[in-house]
Formats: structure tokens, C-alpha cells, sequence
């Protein structure tokens, strides 16, 4: 599929079959969530712009890349989308970042907005919307349309697990979204939860119940 890419890097399934274990507490498993996201992070900013400046070495002066203006918004689904600021802000610290505030409905499982706020002229920046689960796609999605409605135009996505159904569908609905998936699970269960998954995963990353 055009525009979404899952990865195979040994270091990342590694962490992820970590967190997926019940007995893995909250403390390691944020780690562990920043850890794999500096690493999805890396994958997922390749395509970064870079221009040539100008730097003097101790020994002459060079034309050599940097990245260039298009500036960078990280938006984080709430809650569990959290867990991934910190890797992109280790990569890109001076990105700017937005939130946008998403719960399923338990019974329904469709998302409900309760906060956006997004960095100034979002047209002008690439988004990488995070979110660790990708499970029925609705909050993915939901999130997506929101930044599209503000005049976002260059948007990415990145999650640590997608189930088939919410990737095809995020997908579907937005095509021209590049789709960055650390594992693709099987399914979802009756409960809309993604199997094998690893839980809930805003729940693992603030120790809630
Ligand atoms: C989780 C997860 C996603 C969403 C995925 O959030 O972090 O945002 O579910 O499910 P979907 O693809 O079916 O929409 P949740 O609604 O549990 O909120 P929380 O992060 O505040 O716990
Ligand atoms: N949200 C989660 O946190 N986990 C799932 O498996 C599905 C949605």
C-alpha cells in the first residue's frame, strides 16, 4: 500500500513484544514507548527537507544540508499519544506541538472530541499526528479531518500497533496520509480492542484503571 510503512527493524519489534507483556510496569513501559518513538521517529522524518548552508570548519568552508524551513507541528491524540513527544522533541526539538483531545465512546467505540489546540499556521508545517493504537481508525481518523479542516495539507501518522481494520481505513479515508505502523496485529476483539495488542494503552502509560 502507497503511503504506509510498517516497520521490521529488529530494535522495534524487540520493545514491542517488551510492552506488550502484562507483567511490563508503567515506568518501563513509557520508556519503552519513547524509546521505540525516537526510533519510528527517525523512519518516519526521512523525508525531512533539508537545504545546503553555509558552515565554516576548523579547516574551510562548506555548502552543507540542513533541515530546511517547513516546520514541524507534533500532535499527540490524548492521552496515550503523550507518550511520543518526548522522542520526536529529541529529534526535532524545535518542533512545535498541538493536542487534540479524542475518547471512544465505551459502548459505541466511536471518538469524541474534547480539546484541539494546534500550533499557528498549520498549512505551512508537516504534522505527525501520534497516537500508539490504531485500532477501529476512528480517533486516527477524526484526528486527521480536524487538522485537514484547520488547513493542514502535509500530515503524517504514527502509531505502535494497528489493527487491519484501522489502518485500512485510515488509509482509505486519507490516502495522501503516510501511515507509520511499528507492528500489524491480527485484529480486534468485540471490544474493539486490537489483539494481541498490549491493552489499553493510555491506561500502561499513566498507570490508570
Ligand atoms: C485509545 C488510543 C487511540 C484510540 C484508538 O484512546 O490511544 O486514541 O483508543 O482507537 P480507535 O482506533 O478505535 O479510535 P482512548 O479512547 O482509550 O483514550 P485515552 O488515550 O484517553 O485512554
Ligand atoms: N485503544 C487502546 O488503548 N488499545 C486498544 O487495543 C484499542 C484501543
Amino acid at each position: 500500500m502507497e503511503n504506509v510503512f510498517i516497520m521490521d527493524h529488529p530494535l522495534i519489534q524487540h520493545k514491542i513484544s517488551m510492552l506488550r507483556d502484562e507483567n511490563t510496569g508503567t515506568n518501563e513501559f513509557r520508556k519503552l514507548v519513547e524509546e521505540i518513538g525516537i526510533l519510528m521517529g527517525y523512519e518516519a522524518l526521512r523525508d525531512l527537507p533539508t537545504e545546503l548552508v553555509e558552515v565554516t570548519t576548523p579547516l574551510e568552508t562548506c555548502m552543507t544540508p540542513m533541515i530546511s524551513g517547513k516546520k514541524l507541528a507534533i500532535i499527540p491524540v490524548l492521552r496515550a499519544g503523550l507518550g511520543f513527544v518526548n522522542s520526536i522533541l529529541t529529534l526535532v526539538p524545535s518542533a512545535k506541538v498541538g493536542h487534540i483531545g479524542l475518547y471512544r465512546d465505551p459502548e459505541t467505540h466511536a471518538p469524541h472530541e474534547y480539546y484541539c489546540k494546534l500550533p499557528e499556521n498549520i498549512e505551512e508545517r508537516i504534522a505527525i499526528v501520534v497516537d500508539p493504537m490504531l485500532a477501529t481508525g476512528g480517533s486516527a481518523c477524526a484526528a486527521v479531518d480536524f487538522i485537514k479542516q484547520k488547513g493542514g495539507k502535509n500530515i503524517k501518522f504514527m502509531c505502535l500497533i494497528a489493527a487491519p481494520e484501522g489502518l485500512e481505513k485510515l488509509h482509505k479515508e486519507h490516502p495522501d496520509v503516510q501511515i507509520y505502523v511499528g507492528h500489524l496485529d491480527r485484529c480486534l476483539n468485540e471490544n474493539a480492542y486490537i489483539c494481541p495488542g498490549l491493552g489499553d494503552a493510555g491506561d500502561r502509560i499513566f498507570g490508570t484503571k
